[in-house]
């Protein structure tokens, strides 16, 4: 039975001790503090209300386990930017694209992501659940979601289908990604109008969904990753391959992704095609070293008190008359710059850390051909 947890929290907080439910979902309703009275079917509901039967007893369901996905950062070779950009965004929670020709590792390391990220807290797990539950993606006897959630929809996905819609309504996959990871692969094969219909949800981190019967307003806290190439036929950017897409082709493709879309993503990286001799090199560090690390920047991030020193600032302000950098590009790249300082273990913004910031912003021309 679909929204369960949330049904049975409303009825927690009605004031209601009991809540008849099918057997399957009954450590569902446990979850949310009130006794489940499960039941096979209504022969047994009505049993139960005439006092001839028990509640049979549920336990609460144990906390799982973290679920590894088994991908490891160990086996990404080379591509030392784009992997420190992977810290950052883990880190600070900004948004990240990875631009690039086919074959250089991409989808690879955007699909690491999730494993650089603390697990939910209780509340946050009872959140997610709460949202999976909805949607109707949880399984039957399922505990607490406990690993951050990893959504990837096809190229192909509708609007709704990612900002949420359809009969109930359901959650889209904006809101089942909530508190994890939401990756857009090859972001510019997405139908424009959804692209642009989620820019809000992503600037909220809430989506409310509007249908003739019902609204319903979802969480949407995401950590976005997205990739793209550079042109049509991918080989724009390998210096080893010849493009042979028209300059009409590569605007064209270039400009599905909008400016204002662009702006959301504070790293923004282009991936080389990694050399024979970086591809045959030792094995990068390891997700468990680099998590340890973004672990350890979050205390230094929560505490928000960084400073940022005079040249940091100084540099900042001569960056905004130089670039076409925004109000909100500047206040995004202090934010990137904080989290550089953190993994540094400081809390003083220098110029380093808003130098290592200004290098992801996306460049003028990246979506003009
Ligand atoms: N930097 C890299 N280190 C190790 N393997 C790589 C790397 N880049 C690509 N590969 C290999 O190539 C495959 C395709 O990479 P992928 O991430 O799908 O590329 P992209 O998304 O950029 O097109 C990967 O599954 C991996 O086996
Ligand atoms: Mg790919």
């Amino acid at each position: 039975m679909p929204g369960t947890l949330a049904v049975a929290e409303a009825a927690r907080h009605a004031g209601l001790r009991r809540i008849i439910c099918a057997e399957e979902s009954a450590p569902e309703a446990a979850l949310a503090g009130i006794q489940p009275v499960p039941v096979a079917d209504l022969g047994e509901a009505c049993a139960y209300l005439r006092g001839r039967v028990e509640a049979r007893r549920v336990q609460k369901p144990e906390r799982r386990a973290r679920v590894a996905d088994g991908l490891d950062l160990v086996d990404v070779r080379g591509q030392e930017r784009a992997r420190r950009a992977l810290e950052l965004a883990a880190a600070g929670r900004h948004a990240l694209l990875l631009a690039g020709p086919p074959g250089t590792g991409k989808t690879m390391l955007a699909r690491r992501l999730p494993g650089l990220l603390a697990p939910p807290d209780e509340a946050e797990a009872i959140e997610v659940t709460r949202i999976h539950s909805i949607a109707g993606l949880l399984q039957h006897h399922a505990g607490l979601i406990s690993s951050p959630p990893f959504r990837s929809p096809h190229h192909s996905a509708t609007l709704a289908a990612l900002v949420g819609g359809g009969p109930g309504p359901r959650p889209g996959e904006v809101s089942l990604a909530h508190r994890g990871v939401l990756l857009l692969d090859e972001l510019p094969e997405f139908a424009r109008h959804a692209l642009e219909g989620l820019r809000q949800p992503l600037e909220d981190g809430t989506v409310t969904v509007s249908r003739a019967a019902a609204h319903a307003t979802f969480p949407a806290r995401v950590l976005l990753i997205a990739t793209m190439n550079l042109c049509p036929c991918g080989a724009r950017g390998d210096t080893r391959l010849e493009c042979s897409c028209t300059p009409a082709a590569i605007s064209g493709y270039a400009n599905r992704v909008s400016r204002a879309l662009l702006d959301r993503f504070d790293l923004v990286v282009t991936m080389p095609r990694g050399s024979g001799a970086e591809l045959a090199a030792p094995a990068g560090e390891s997700t468990a070293a680099v998590a340890l690390r973004v672990a350890g920047a979050q205390p230094i991030l929560q505490a928000s008190c960084e400073q940022v020193s005079g040249a940091a600032a100084a540099m900042l302000d001569q960056a905004v008359d130089r670039l076409p950098l925004s109000a909100r590009g500047r206040a995004r790249t202090l934010r990137v710059a904080a989290t550089a300082a953190a993994l540094a273990g400081v809390d003083v913004v220098a110029p380093e850390h808003v130098a290592e910031a200004l290098s992801y912003r996306a460049p003028a021309d990246f979506n003009a051909a």
